[in-house]
């Protein structure tokens, strides 16, 4: 398995103190059977800086360690970028960390306040999608303006974007609320990936198997696929997919179609794409 976000870089946000502490998050990864990690710190203006130089090295250094203490875990630097303007003044100074690619596009991690959807996210998104950067929305279904208005996904859908849901909802780990969305969400193929958000060994732990087992159960599915291509740049060039129906949203490339959210009722496309699932 392959986690696309988990904070394990040490010191850097509210992730582990120390490297003894990441070691222990990956050797836990390692034996839940996550081979790949983007490690993906918050980026968050006034709160966790973190610029992309300021800790690919650090990256480095992880991979160092894991290696020397035998841990078969590749590691890959990201980020988890909070919506706000910083973001273009990150692009352009080349310190934006993506997540990697998907075909041609940027993928972008990106994360919204808890409690609400900010006004001007539309406009900062669109600006995004104008540098052929796809943003996947972290955790959609723990965000208080999402689980009030879940129909205001489709916002995010018609621009483009993918979600990437919290393996720990779907588990029940964040409340019923959380986890009966997370669930609507795959249904419906609102989903690119489902990833961990580790911070910790303890209660936010690099752990993917128990949501995997229960995806393939409750959605009758034999198993999941996880397609990877090789490594690129800064972080991993990936190709996800949870299932025959569950993908990046979005139609053709470079167009902002995709498939509405109809709470309770089947999903059908946006823009005049026809078929629905994929
Ligand atoms: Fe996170």
């Amino acid at each position: 398995m392959i986690d696309l976000h988990c904070h394990l870089l040490p010191g850097i946000d509210d992730g582990p103190r120390d490297w003894v502490q990441s070691l222990e998050m990956a050797q836990l990864a390692c034996n839940d059977g996550i081979v790949e990690m983007v490690l993906t710190p918050h980026v968050f203006d006034g709160v966790y800086e973190n610029p992309l130089s300021s800790f690919a090295r650090q990256v480095e250094v992880f991979q160092a360690l894991l290696d020397e203490k035998n841990i078969d875990l590749k590691v890959h630097a990201g980020g988890e970028v909070h919506l706000s303007e910083k973001i273009i003044e990150l692009y352009d100074t080349g310190e934006l960390p993506f997540l990697g690619w998907h075909g041609e596009e940027r993928i972008l991690l990106l994360e919204m306040p808890h409690g609400f959807i900010p006004a001007g996210a539309g406009k900062l998104i669109e600006w995004l999608r104008k540098k052929s950067i796809r943003p996947l929305i972290a955790h959609p279904e723990r965000n208080k303006g999402i689980m009030r208005a879940p129909q205001r996904l489709n916002e995010f859908v018609a621009l483009g974007c993918g979600f990437q849901i919290t393996a720990g909802s779907l588990t029940g780990g964040f409340g019923p609320h959380a986890s009966q969305l997370a669930w609507e969400m795959l249904e419906q193929g609102l989903c690119f990936a489902v990833a961990s958000d580790a911070h910790n060994t303890g209660a936010r732990p690099p752990v993917l198997s128990a949501a995997y087992a229960e995806v393939v159960k409750r959605m009758n599915l034999r198993r999941l696929h996880v397609k990877r291509r090789a490594a690129a740049g800064d972080g991993a060039d990936f190709q996800g997919k949870l299932s025959r129906r569950t993908q990046l949203q979005g139609g053709r490339r470079g167009q902002g179609t995709g498939e509405v959210w109809r709470p309770g009722g089947r999903v059908r496309p946006v823009g005049g794409r026809q078929g629905g699932r994929a």
